[in-house]
């Protein structure tokens, strides 16, 4: 201010005096918009300050919370299989032993029931909090979600196998007011038995693709496992999830992995596996006969089946899927060359005359390795030469022995 002043002479008279108070005024006004214009910019950067800091504080503590979680050891998985009183519950953990624990203080013990999933904190095993859902991951994982492509008309030969399972799977979940009218009982599951590479995947595979029922799919040997009841668990499991999601199909490929025939065995590998087999026969008498669940089997081992799981009521309906005749390979060969340039002198009955014993899988091993010839020897269309060397060349391979024969001994 004092500099200001100096910059002004000192009034003399009354118009001097007036004139020079007129200027001060004038600039103190400027000097005052000037500054009052540089606080509400300072005021808008401080807010804007403001912002920053609780937006950085906010990821302060996010990130805190992260390290926290990191630091945290994982929490181990057990299941409830008794409530004491409000403060003691004993558990099973996922490795086997039972345990008596205490929880902590924000589960709600209205919540805990034998049976439920839960996770445990690794030294007290306290229970830390309910897991929503029943279901392992895994019986998740055998939903068919994204149907296969395969349909009915791919399947070559087999029309009064197709038949039948429409008839005992999809009838019962499309029209059960047919078997009511009549008064009975629709078939609870069809097992499907026959020699390798004759179709028995692919149908259910067909199946999956043409009915509108949830679609269950697991390979028998996924429900072996490592620890003594998981087995049996999963199967219950998948069973309590197709009921869930009825009306659904629950199709277990290459049965035989649990479904051979108990004996006196001693690993406890051996008995785990026949805990679960046991499971799986509780289960599938533990559904009502209408309810919307069918079961579909696949095996090319029914000979070493448990005899339990073949009586009536479990599955009722035993399909043979044999290996195809002339008129079956010949219609599996007009399916799998559908999609090939065929030379037309090509008789499409004589391969299949030539083809004697051979199966489904054979049979499309056979064409794609004529177009294979065809591609070599850069012609335009699969002749029907390629077509002979390409049975040639398997008949070959089956003579000497690379395919067959393994398969009796490993059972043996
Ligand atoms: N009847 C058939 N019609 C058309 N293709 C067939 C037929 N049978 C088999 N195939 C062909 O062979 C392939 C293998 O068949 P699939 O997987 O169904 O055999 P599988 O009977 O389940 O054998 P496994 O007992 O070894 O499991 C199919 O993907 C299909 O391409
Ligand atoms: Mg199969």
């Amino acid at each position: 201010m004092s500099d200001s002043l100096k910059n002004f002479p000192e009034p003399q008279k009354g118009e001097d005096l007036y004139r020079y108070l007129l200027e001060r005024v004038t600039t103190l006004e400027d000097r005052n918009t000037e500054i009052r214009e540089q606080l509400r910019q300072l005021e808008a950067d401080k807010r804007y300050l403001e912002t920053q800091k609780v937006r950085y504080e906010r990821e302060v503590r996010k990130l805190k919370s992260e390290i926290e979680q990191m630091k945290s050891p994982p929490l181990v998985i057990g299941t409830v299989t008794d409530v004491i009183d409000a403060s003691r519950v004993v558990i099973r953990s996922s490795a086997g032993p039972r345990f008596l624990v205490g929880l902590s203080q924000n589960v709600d013990i209205e919540q805990i029931k034998p049976g439920a999933r839960c996770t445990l904190n690794q030294q007290s095993l306290a229970i830390v909090e309910i897991l929503p859902s029943n279901f392992d991951a895994q019986v998740y994982g055998m939903e068919v979600v994204d149907a296969p492509t395969e349909r009915y008309d791919d399947i070559g030969g087999l029309e009064r196998q197709v038949l039948e399972i429409q008839e005992s799977v999809e009838l019962p979940l499309k029209k059960p007011e047919l078997f009511k009218r009549i008064g009975i009982e629709p078939p609870k599951g069809v097992l499907l038995y026959g020699p390798p590479g004759t179709g028995k995947t692919l149908l259910a595979k067909a199946v999956a693709h043409e009915t509108e029922a949830h679609f269950l799919r697991v390979v028998g040997s996924e429900l072996v496992q490592k620890y003594i009841g998981e087995g049996a668990r999963l199967v219950r499991e998948l069973f309590e999830l197709a009921k869930k999601k009825s009306p659904s199909i629950i199709f277990i490929d290459e049965i035989d992995a649990i479904g051979a025939s108990r004996t006196e065995s001693n690993t406890s590998g051996d008995r785990e596996v026949h805990r679960t087999l046991m499971q799986l026969l509780a289960e599938m008498d533990g559904f009502g006969n209408r309810g919307d669940v069918r079961i579909i089997g696949a095996t090319n081992r029914i000979d070493i089946l448990d005899k339990a799981l073949l009586r009536p009521g479990r599955f009722d309906r035993i399909i043979e899927i044999p290996l195809p005749d002339v008129e079956g390979r010949l219609s599996i060969l007009k399916i799998h060359t559908g999609g090939m340039h065929l030379d037309p002198s090509i008789d499409l009955r004589e391969i299949a005359q030539k083809t004697e014993g051979r199966n489904g899988a054979d049979l499309r091993a056979i064409t794609m390795e004529a177009g294979m010839f065809a591609i070599r020897s850069d012609h335009e269309t699969v002749t029907r030469d390629d077509l002979l060397k390409a049975i040639e060349k398997f008949s070959g391979e089956l003579e000497r022995g690379t395919f067959s024969g393994a398969a009796g001994a490993m059972f043996a």
